[in-house]
């Protein structure tokens, strides 16, 4: 299938041939996007030829409802749709196929867990979150804790833009209940020693769930390795379809959650006045699931694996120096996070000290350079920055060190603009 694929063009050991995984991503070569530097992977990525043509060829073959239809076509569907499963648990290293739950999103999964998790909950009982969480790994906790009267905490960041680990003993006690993180920052960029951070957890009792969405594609991921007991990811980051996303978790505690939407296909037997729920995973799985997206994001897997996991780490990492190096020299930019690139994923916010990240966002975009502005879903950390905002260049497998000089000279133009 690989070769089919036109992913044997590259070489390895060796830098990926990025010519040809752009090619791979039909967005760089349409006539109305020649222009585009697109610098806003974080936010989601661009879709492979590979993962469009995956999806409409089931909707072509395919198409029928999973796990309902007594006739062959939907039989063949499930199928694909249960292979898919199992895709997704060898490419995490999950310990089954049923400890990969088909949800919406990373949003949906946290969800999830944290109501489902609430019928374990006391009031007093302490959840241990980090400083850096994205309102995704954030407000699903909060919106526990006001209901069930819990106590939050928070890893502090430093002013380097690391997790201060050295109050991880204090901070975790005999009523941490669950400790939830992210495991790559989507503002700050920082790599957050997940692993490490799930041993010390574990000691106390405490369920560990990563909030693996920045993460996920983007460097070698061991669901088992890290030790966690949930993991959640969305499919359209890893340049997957988007409303598809993964809660993983060992069967035992996927066991432990209650279900947290009721419906179809997630039931053992209703009646009347009460109901019981099928085995995990379907017991997370209400409704009719997207089956095109899901039987669809096995390709962009083969892809991340064909061009390989350390590699593309290491090309981010090169990309994530290269601009911090370029931003450093701007005098009026300053960076958000970690300046060491081994400490930080593929991303960089910055803001510029004369110009609001909105309207600098805007400048960039007449120069076809497309970056986020705003919190980026993470208001109390900017908030703990003393800023409203800043702007964000995020990259994928896609992107070039020509990107990153079409931002820097797009930059340029943006602070010439604001003092002629
Ligand atoms: C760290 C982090 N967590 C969670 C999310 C939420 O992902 P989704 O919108 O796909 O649910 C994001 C999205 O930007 C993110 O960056």
């Amino acid at each position: 299938m690989k070769s089919e694929l036109g992913l044997s063009a590259f070489p390895s050991p060796g830098r990926p041939d990025l010519g040809r995984v752009r090619d791979l991503f039909p967005i760089f070569s349409e006539p109305r996007r020649k222009k585009l530097v697109y610098l806003d992977s974080a936010s989601t990525s661009q879709k492979p030829r590979l993962v469009i043509d995956a999806e409409a060829d089931y909707y072509r073959t395919t198409n029928a409802s999973v796990h309902r239809g007594n006739y062959e076509l939907s039989a063949e569907s499930t199928q694909l749709y249960e292979q898919a499963r199992a895709r997704v648990a060898a490419f995490v290293n999950a310990p089954a196929p049923e400890s990969v739950v088909y949800v919406r999103s990373t949003t949906t999964a946290i969800n999830t867990i944290a109501n489902g998790l609430a019928h374990r909950l006391k009031p007093g009982d302490e959840i241990l979150l980090t400083e850096m969480e994205h309102h995704a790994n954030l407000v699903p906790w909060i919106m526990l804790a006001k209901r069930m009267r819990l106590s939050l905490r928070y890893i502090p960041v430093t002013e380097a833009g690391d997790l201060d680990l050295s109050m991880l003993n204090t901070l975790l006690t005999r009523k941490t209940r669950v400790v939830a993180i992210t495991h790559l920052s989507n503002v700050l960029g920082t790599i957050v020693p997940v692993a490490e951070i799930a041993r010390t957890a574990k000691q106390f009792g405490a369920v560990v769930v990563i909030d693996a969405a920045q993460a996920i594609g983007h460097m070698p991921l061991d669901f088992q390795a890290i030790g966690a007991d949930l993991l959640a990811f969305s499919a359209h980051k890893c340049y997957g379809p988007p409303g598809l996303g993964f809660m993983i978790g060992a069967p035992e505690i996927l066991d432990l959650l209650e279900p947290f939407e009721g419906g179809g296909q997630m039931i053992h037997k209703v009646f009347y006045d009460d109901a019981t729920w099928a085995p995990v995973p379907q017991k997370f799985e209400a409704g009719t699931p997207n089956s095109g997206a899901a039987i669809a994001f096995p390709a962009a897997l083969d892809l991340l694996e064909a061009v390989g996991l350390e590699r593309i780490r290491a090309h981010e990492r090169d990309l994530a120096g290269y601009t911090l190096e370029k931003l450093r020299a701007l005098p009026s930019i300053k960076i958000l996070g970690p300046l060491d690139p081994d400490k930080r994923g593929g991303l960089v916010s910055f803001y510029d000290e004369h110009i609001h990240p909105h309207d600098l966002a805007t400048l960039l975009d007449e120069r076809g350079v497309a970056v986020r502005a705003g919190h980026h879903c993470a208001q109390p950390l900017h908030r703990k920055l003393g800023l409203t905002a800043s702007a964000r260049a995020s990259f994928g497998i896609y992107t070039t060190r020509d990107d990153i000089d079409a931002l820097i000279d797009a930059l340029h133009f943006a602070r010439s603009y604001f003092t002629r």
